[in-house]
C-alpha cells in the first residue's frame, strides 16, 4: 500500500484527538492555520547538549532561525540558553527584539550593509562570507567608532581529500578552502578590526562522509592560523543534523519502491500529470535518482552529531573527532534548524470541496496554497492526517490528489497520491504533521490575497490543560 505514515509525539496526538479543539481553532482563525508547542524544543536541545557531553567536547548551539519565522520559537531558544544564527537584517531585528544580545547572535548568509550595521552595533559574531564583507565590516567599525575588535569566522568550502573521491559540488557561500591565505593575510592587517576566532563552513548535503572531510579539512586549519599569530578556538560545522518524519521503516522502503515501479512501468498511477520526481523510463529500464528529502532515516538528530564526533580520522593517529577537538581546545559550535523543531508543529487546512478531473482521480480542494506547506519543489512525503466530525464516510481505495486554493495549474499541495482510511469531505480539517522545520511558513505568501496561516503557540500548563496565545504574545519568562 502506498503510505507515508507520520510519526507522531505524543503531546501532538493528544491535542489532534481532541477534535473539537481543532475545529474551533479553524472557526477561530480561518484556514489555513500552524500550531506550535514550543515547550517540545526542550527535549531536542537537551539531547545535542547530553552528546557534547558524553564526548567531553565543548559545544555551543546556534539555532538556524531561517526555519521558522515564530517570535515564541525565538523565546524558547532563549530561555533554555542557546545561541542563534540570523542570516538577514529582519532575522536580526527579531531576535534582538525578542531578548537575544549580540554575544549570544552569529550571522550567517549573504550581508547587505545595513545588516553589518546593526550587527556591528550589536556585538554580534560574523561568519564572514567573502571579501567585500570584510571591508565592509572594516569601514563601518571605523565609521560607527566600535571599541574592540569585531568576533569572526571564515565560512570556507570546495573542501578534498586524498583518500576518498567526493564529488564536490561549487558552492555560493563562503571562500573556497585555496584562498584561506588569502583571507588571513587581509584579517592580519587589520587585528584592530578582528577578533578571528575560527572557521566554518555549512554544507548542503547530509552525507555524513562529506562533512567529516570539510571537518578534517578545517583541522589541519588550525595550525595554520596558529602560525601566523592568530588564536582561533572555534570549529562550526552548521546545520543539517536530519530529522525521521515517517512511523515504519519498512513501509517506507515498500511505498518507495511502489512509486518506482509505477513510474517504471509507464502506468504512472500515484503521481499528478505524469510526474516523475527526477526519474526517467528509457527502454523499460528507470534512470536517474527519485529526489526527494530520505522522510525515513534512522541516523538523525543527535545520533548524527553523535556519529560524526564517533568517527576516528586516519590522518590524526585514528583519533575520533571528539578527542582531537578536546585535546586541542576546539569549541564545536553547531547551527541546527530543522532538527531542534522536530515534534514541535503542525499545519491544518479545511477542506473546500472534492471533485472528480477527467481520469476519475478525486481531487480534494484544500483552503491552502501547496507555498503554505511546502518549499519550492520539494514533495513531503509524509501523509496527512484526517479529522473529520461526520461518520458513514466513503473508503478511500483509490487514493485523493490534494490540490490548493490558487487560481493556477501548478497549485497541487502534493503531486502524488495520497491514500487515506476515508475520502475527505467538505469542512473536513487536513493535518499536515512535524512541520515547523522550514515546511511550516519559509515559502509563505499572500499570492490572490490569499491568507498567511495564522500561527497559534500552545503551552501546557499545572492542570495538564493547553492554554493558547498569539505567537508575539507567548514569552516563556512570563510562565
Ligand atoms: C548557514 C546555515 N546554517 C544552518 C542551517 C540549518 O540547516 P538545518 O535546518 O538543515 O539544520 C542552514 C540552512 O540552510 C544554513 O544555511
Amino acid at each position: 500500500m502506498f503510505k507515508f505514515t507520520p510519526k507522531v509525539h505524543n503531546s501532538i496526538e493528544n491535542v489532534i484527538e481532541d477534535k473539537d479543539f481543532l475545529f474551533d481553532l479553524g472557526d477561530c482563525y480561518g484556514s489555513p492555520y500552524n500550531v506550535l508547542i514550543p515547550e517540545n524544543i526542550d527535549e531536542n536541545i537537551k539531547s545535542f547538549q547530553d552528546v557534547f557531553k558524553q564526548n567531553n567536547v565543548v559545544g555551543k548551539i546556534f539555532y538556524a532561525h531561517k526555519c521558522n519565522k515564530s517570535k515564541a520559537i525565538i523565546k524558547q531558544m532563549l530561555k533554555n540558553n542557546i545561541c542563534i544564527d540570523v542570516a538577514s537584517l529582519g532575522e536580526l531585528i527579531d531576535v534582538v527584539s525578542c531578548g537575544f544580545c549580540g554575544d549570544k547572535i552569529e550571522a550567517t548568509g549573504p550581508k547587505n550593509d545595513d545588516f553589518i550595521i546593526l550587527g556591528l552595533q550589536h556585538k554580534i559574531t560574523f561568519n564572514v562570507d567573502n571579501f567585500s564583507e570584510l571591508d565592509t565590516i572594516v569601514k563601518y567599525h571605523k565609521k560607527l567608532g566600535i571599541k574592540g575588535a569585531v568576533k569572526i569566522l571564515i565560512r570556507l568550502n570546495n573542501f578534498h581529500s586524498d583518500e576518498t573521491k567526493i564529488i564536490n559540488k561549487v558552492s555560493r557561500f563562503g571562500f573556497p578552502i585555496s584562498e584561506f591565505e588569502n583571507v588571513l593575510d587581509f584579517v592580519s592587517e587589520h587585528r584592530d578590526v578582528f577578533n578571528l576566532i575560527g572557521i566554518s563552513f555549512h554544507l548542503d548535503t547530509v552525507n555524513m562522509i562529506e562533512k567529516i572531510i570539510a571537518i578534517e579539512n578545517c583541522i589541519s586549519l588550525f595550525e595554520v592560523m596558529f602560525d601566523r599569530g592568530f588564536e582561533p578556538y572555534v570549529l562550526d560545522i552548521g546545520g543539517g543534523f536530519k530529522l525521521n518524519y515517517i512511523e515504519d521503516k519498512a513501509q517506507w522502503n515498500e511505498s518507495i519502491s511502489e512509486l518506482k515501479e509505477d513510474i517504471a512501468t509507464g502506468k504512472n498511477s500515484l503521481t499528478w500529470n505524469g510526474k516523475t520526481f527526477g526519474l526517467s523510463v528509457k527502454n523499460n529500464i528507470l534512470h536517474g535518482t527519485l529526489n526527494i528529502y530520505n522522510y525515513y532515516d534512522e541516523l538523525v538528530k543527535e545520533k548524527f552529531l553523535d556519529a560524526i564526533l564517533q568517527t576516528k580520522l586516519s590522518k590524526y593517529q585514528n583519533r575520533k573527532i571528539a578527542e582531537i577537538l578536546s585535546e586541542n581546545m576546539i569549541e564545536l559550535y553547531i547551527e541546527p534548524g530543522r532538527s531542534l523543531l522536530d515534534n514541535v508543529g503542525f499545519n491544518v487546512a479545511k477542506v473546500n470541496f472534492t471533485k472528480m478531473d477527467a481520469k476519475g482521480n478525486t481531487l480534494v480542494g484544500l483552503d491552502m496554497k501547496r507555498s503554505d506547506l511546502l518549499i519550492g519543489e520539494q514533495e513531503m512525503f509524509v501523509d496527512p492526517i484526517l479529522v473529520s466530525q461526520k461518520e458513514n464516510q466513503k473508503k478511500d481505495d483509490c487514493g485523493v490528489f490534494f490540490i490548493g486554493n490558487l487560481c493556477m495549474e501548478n497549485d497541487m499541495i502534493f503531486n502524488r497520491k495520497v491514500f487515506l482510511e476515508t475520502v475527505p469531505q467538505k469542512d473536513d480539517l487536513i493535518v499536515f504533521m512535524n512541520t515547523a522545520g522550514y515546511f511550516m511558513d519559509f515559502d509563505q505568501s499572500t499570492t490572490l490575497g490569499q491568507k498567511v496561516a495564522t500561527k497559534v503557540i500552545l503551552s501546557k500548563k499545572g492542570n495538564g490543560k493547553y492554554k493558547q496565545y498569539t505567537d508575539e504574545n507567548f514569552n516563556p519568562f512570563k510562565e
